[in-house]
């Protein structure tokens, strides 16, 4: 690995000048008032049961990673929340302040759009809660992703991917749901089957006794940010001792990547945050340059949906409320084809079975690494496990057919040069 790292060395090096000029993302974004009153269950340590679970994850040194580097590579196992990802923190966070907030209340239903982890989050905890969950999800998600949300007992819309200024993107569409939800609870309807109602066009929702609905909004809803400052970030931060010189996350909602840089942050100041985003998002060019897009890669000017990355769950193209939150010092980009070897070489070196964000990650903490140096700490985040990919990200003949067939035997293929320009 040392002649592959020098040979890299010099492109890394006009890498670090392009990306490490300290950039704080949105830094007066400190004005919003985000900080909210911690929630009831969690004030008074009274979780119980299944969300009592989630979070608290290890923090795996990713042995090939770390040797390979001479960094201490470590990902935070979110795999092994109990709803399998790293959006039960979110799905927590948001039912409870939403509850909180009275904004949902017991019996209500929970409406998100969500092209899949938040969405099997969602139904995972929402029994605790005594709520229900509805799901619009986009029909290019990966089909095992919509088949576990109805066995775990949520509604689903499969829909058509048009961008998110169309009335019906999912997004839209969930929003849509839980206003349709309250206006039939207001109404005092009883019977919510599917039929036209006079609420207008009825939800596909289909339940007995109408308690209302609540948007989980992932995207705009700082209960996401919230759950990674005062959930993720402060487990990173103890279980590192606070030894910690890198952080490095893809976004997607942008809460994750938010949350832990800011409390990283606010906690030490020299440690560098940076993001790794995959092709077809437009954050690597907002945060080395300040301009998300052209006016014609714009969200909403787009002809047709076109096929960015294979990846799922991270890469946007417009700024979200969570992703403004965060305090960055540089992005990376990273190749579909980078993230798929990525995750082969997890698997044949570490027993690592991870999803696509999670190599992606691991793709840009071997960039960091290579930045910084020998000798520092650097946390990435394991979001989900591969097994939630099984059609797509680690299926062979999806991978052959998209020209993404992994091939090496090492870490060579990050070894191209890679300048960190656009
Ligand atoms: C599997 C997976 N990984 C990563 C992310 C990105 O996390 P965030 O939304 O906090 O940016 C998502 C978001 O949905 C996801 O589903």
């Amino acid at each position: 690995m040392a002649s592959a790292r020098s040979s890299a060395a010099g492109a890394i090096a006009v890498a670090a000048v392009a990306v490490f000029s300290c950039y704080v993302l949105f830094s007066n974004s400190s004005k919003f008032s985000w900080r909210r009153r911690v929630s009831r269950a969690s004030r008074k340590g009274e979780k119980k049961g299944l969300i009592a679970a989630v979070g608290n994850t290890p923090l795996i040194r990713i042995n090939s990673l770390s040797d390979a580097t001479g960094c201490e590579i470590l990902g935070k196992a979110e795999f092994l929340n109990p709803g399998g990802s790293v959006k039960d923190r979110v799905a927590v966070k948001i039912i409870e302040e939403a509850l909180d907030a009275g904004a949902l209340v017991p019996g209500g239903v929970v409406t998100e759009g969500s092209a899949g982890s938040t969405a099997i989050s969602l139904a995972t905890v929402v029994p605790s809660f005594g709520c229900k969950c509805h799901v619009v999800i986009p029909d290019d998600a990966a089909i095992e992703k919509s088949e576990i949300l109805e066995v775990l007992g949520a509604t689903v819309e499969r829909v058509r991917p048009v961008s998110i200024t169309h009335r019906d993107h999912y997004v839209n569409i969930a929003r849509r749901r839980a206003s349709e939800a309250n206006k039939l609870a207001a109404n005092g309807y009883r019977q919510c089957n599917g039929h036209s109602t006079e609420a207008g066009e009825f939800p596909a929702i289909s339940m007995t006794d109408c308690k209302g609905g609540f948007f989980a909004d992932q995207f705009e809803n700082l209960a996401n940010f919230r759950a990674h400052y005062e959930g993720t970030g402060p487990e990173i931060w103890e279980q590192t001792g606070g030894n910690l010189h890198g952080f490095i996350a893809a976004a997607g909602t942008g809460g994750t990547v938010a949350g832990i840089s800011r409390f990283l942050k606010d906690k030490d100041p020299r440690i560098k945050c940076f993001l790794i985003d995959p092709p077809g998002s437009g954050l690597y060019n907002k945060v080395t340059r300040g301009v998300m897009y052209t006016k014609e890669e714009a969200e909403g000017r787009r002809l047709k949906n076109p096929f960015d990355t294979i990846t799922e769950g991270i890469g946007i193209n417009r700024l979200t409320m969570n992703f403004m939150m965060a305090e960055l010092d540089g992005a990376f980009r990273g190749t579909d084809k980078e993230a798929v070897e990525m995750s082969r070489y997890l698997l044949k070196n570490d027993g690592l079975f991870v999803g696509s964000s999670s190599a992606m990650n691991c793709v840009g903490a071997v960039r960091l690494a290579r930045v910084l140096g020998p000798g520092h700490t650097i946390v990435t985040i394991l979001c989900d496990s591969g097994i939630r990919h099984l059609s797509k990200f680690h299926n062979s003949q999806y991978l052959s057919d998209h020209g993404l067939t992994p091939s090496a035997t090492g870490l060579e293929f990050l070894d191209f040069q890679d300048t960190g320009q656009p």
